[in-house]
């Protein structure tokens, strides 16, 4: 794999200090996006499961979006700083065993990156490139690789 450059983490993270100013709307297009794509994204998740709509302001539905998010442009920085992405030993444990408990599996990961991208492209405007759209995508990757490596350890 080419190495991921200086340029592309600037790009993820100042695409993300931007979004970060406006995570209500953020987290609410981002989950809007997953359903669209994959409709039966709705029964996993506790804060969707039991509403029509996508509710407003939901905590967890911030907490979700939010993270995803925020690893992914730490992932960003670790693959040009270490040239891999790291997560912490206990962190990658849990999110091994709650992603296996809820029943997620590769495909999703896919939905998740469409939509991912799909938000950020919006959300950034005129600033989108096929640069950002691949500095994203490959911290994505690499950060959904880890998670995946432990859900199998874990199945
Ligand atoms: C929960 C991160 C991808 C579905 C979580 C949690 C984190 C997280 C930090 C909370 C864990 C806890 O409660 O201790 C991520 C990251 C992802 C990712 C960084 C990608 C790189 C996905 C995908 C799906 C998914 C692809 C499936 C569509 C869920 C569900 C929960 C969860 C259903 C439980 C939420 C709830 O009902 O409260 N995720 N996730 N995640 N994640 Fe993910």
């Amino acid at each position: 794999m080419a190495g991921f450059t200086e340029q592309q983490e600037i790009l993820v993270k100042e695409s993300w200090e931007t979004m970060k100013q406006n995570v209500p709307e953020l987290s609410l297009r981002f989950f809007t996006t997953i359903l669209e794509i994959a409709p039966a994204a709705k029964g996993m998740f506790s804060f969707l499961k039991d509403s029509d709509e996508i509710p407003q302001n939901n905590p967890r539905l911030k907490a979700h979006a939010v993270k995803v998010f925020k690893m992914t442009c730490e992932s960003a920085v670790q693959l040009r700083e270490k040239g891999e992405v790291v997560v912490a030993e206990n962190t990658l444990k849990n999110l091994g065993s709650v992603h296996l408990k809820k029943g997620v599996i590769d495909p999703h990961f896919e939905v998740v990156k469409e939509a991912l991208l799909r938000t950020i492209q919006e959300a950034v405007g005129e600033k989108w490139s096929e640069e950002m759209k691949n500095a994203w995508g490959e911290a994505y990757d690499q950060l959904a690789a880890a998670i995946k490596a432990e859900m199998k350890k874990e199945a």
